[in-house]
């Protein structure tokens, strides 16, 4: 890109003329090596509101200013220019009809839109015809939108599957902020933070991953969070557990064997006793004990979605002296 100084762009402009007419006063400058600078205030900008370019430092002697948009002083993006000789402003090219140019120099924006983000270069001409240029960036910031999560894998599996979030959208000059269960998260080894914050990857996620996510924009002006995003991760069978505990029963008594497995989603049961399968069901019902009922018990827990299964046995033994069903006595 050129550089504000070499561009020698100096024709064109109206009060060149009158600046031509004056230049034979003289003016004693007291600051001259003080540095011409742009201060935009406030620095951090909202989209809608107002931004003032400030100048500091400019020169006594200073008989007009042009403001264009960009880094360079090309004519073609000359937005304004005032005369202190004609006490005049006059609008360029790239004069959008919200800038208002005051006599000491400074610019002001209103109702800022995102694309007056960018910089802005003033140049200053003397009596003497010199010229001194300074450069300004105006960040305007959008009222951030809503948030929300993106999963590059929406069935992933305990043990199997790496996952990427992504919080959309992309914002510019906007920060990315996570929270699992509520809590900051820690970057760590099987979490990581990338793309400016914005994408958060679980390396070989398990159950506990489930969550749910946040994920937070703020930028200077807004802030603004997603919906909670809950995982649904395929895991297991775990080892089914067959309740109740005891093995040892009496004849004749009832016995309901039920069995449990942490899954997601929800398992499918069967039983089998030595090998022959019985109900689908959770649980067994084996009514009125007798030692024919002796033996291995299996259940077997089937989870659809990682094909998996976990078997369990129980050996049950029925032996003793008849018993009576609980709570059922003679003599009433
Ligand atoms: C004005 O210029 C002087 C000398 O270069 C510098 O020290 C000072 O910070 C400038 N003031 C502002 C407000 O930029
Ligand atoms: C210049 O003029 C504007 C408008 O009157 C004012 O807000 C600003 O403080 C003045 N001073 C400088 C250094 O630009
Ligand atoms: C223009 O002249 C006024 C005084 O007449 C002065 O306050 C102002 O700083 C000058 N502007 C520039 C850009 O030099
Ligand atoms: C600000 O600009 C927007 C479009 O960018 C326009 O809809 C709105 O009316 C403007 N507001 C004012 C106060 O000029
Ligand atoms: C999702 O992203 C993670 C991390 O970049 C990667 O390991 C995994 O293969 C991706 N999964 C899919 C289905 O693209
Ligand atoms: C997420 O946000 C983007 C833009 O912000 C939108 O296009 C997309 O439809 C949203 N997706 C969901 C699932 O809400
Ligand atoms: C990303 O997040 C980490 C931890 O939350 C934080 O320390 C870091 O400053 C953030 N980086 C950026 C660029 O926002
Ligand atoms: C999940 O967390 C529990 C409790 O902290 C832990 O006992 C278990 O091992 C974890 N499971 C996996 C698959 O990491
Ligand atoms: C979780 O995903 C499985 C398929 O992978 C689906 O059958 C189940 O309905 C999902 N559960 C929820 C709560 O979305
Ligand atoms: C055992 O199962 C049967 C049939 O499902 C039921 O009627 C009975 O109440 C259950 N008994 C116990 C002790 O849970
Ligand atoms: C797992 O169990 C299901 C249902 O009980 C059955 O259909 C399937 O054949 C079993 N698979 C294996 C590998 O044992
Ligand atoms: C159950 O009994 C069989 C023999 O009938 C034996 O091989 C197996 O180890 C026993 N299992 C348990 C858990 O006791």
């Amino acid at each position: 890109m050129q550089p504000p100084s070499a561009c020698p762009c100096r024709g064109g402009i109206p009060w060149q003329g009158v600046l031509l007419a004056v230049s034979l006063l003289t003016f004693w400058s007291p600051h001259p090596t003080a540095q011409l600078t742009i201060e935009p205030v406030p620095f951090d900008a909202a989209e809608g509101r107002d931004v003032l370019l400030l100048v500091h430092n400019v020169s006594r002697n200073t008989v007009g200013v042009s403001w264009y948009r960009g880094q360079i002083t090309d004519r073609s993006r000359l937005i304004v220019s005032y005369s202190n000789i004609t006490h005049s402003a006059t609008q360029g090219p790239a004069f959008s009809g919200r800038e208002i140019v005051y006599p000491n120099g400074s610019l002001l924006f209103v109702n800022l839109t995102k694309e007056d983000t960018g910089f802005y270069t003033l140049q200053t001409t003397a009596d003497n015809f010199d010229t001194e240029a300074a450069t300004g960036e105006i960040r305007v910031h959008e009222k951030l939108p809503k948030p929300n999560i993106t999963i590059n894998n929406s069935q992933p599996m305990e043990g199997e599957d790496s996952l990427a979030l992504t919080c959309e959208p992309e914002i510019s000059y906007a920060t990315y902020l996570w929270k699992i269960n509520s809590q900051r998260i820690p970057d760590g080894d099987r979490l990581k933070l990338s793309n400016n914050n914005r994408t958060l990857t679980l390396f070989s996620v398990t159950r506990n991953d489930t969550g749910p996510y946040e994920c937070e924009t703020q930028n200077p002006v807004s802030a603004s969070r997603s919906d909670p995003l809950t995982l649904n991760i395929s895991y297991g069978p775990d080892a089914p557990i067959i309740n109740p505990p005891d093995s040892h029963f009496h004849p004749g008594t009832n016995l309901n064997l039920s069995c449990h497995a942490d899954s997601n989603p929800p398992v499918q049961f069967s039983w089998s006793f030595h090998g022959r399968p019985l109900e689908s069901t959770q649980e067994l019902s084996i009514p009125n004990l007798s030692t024919n009922n002796s033996g291995s018990y299996v259940c077997v827990a089937h989870n659809s979605v990682t094909n998996l299964n976990r078997t369990t046995t129980k050996n049950i033994t029925i032996s003793g002296k008849t018993g009576d069903p609980p709570g059922l006595t003679f003599g009433i």
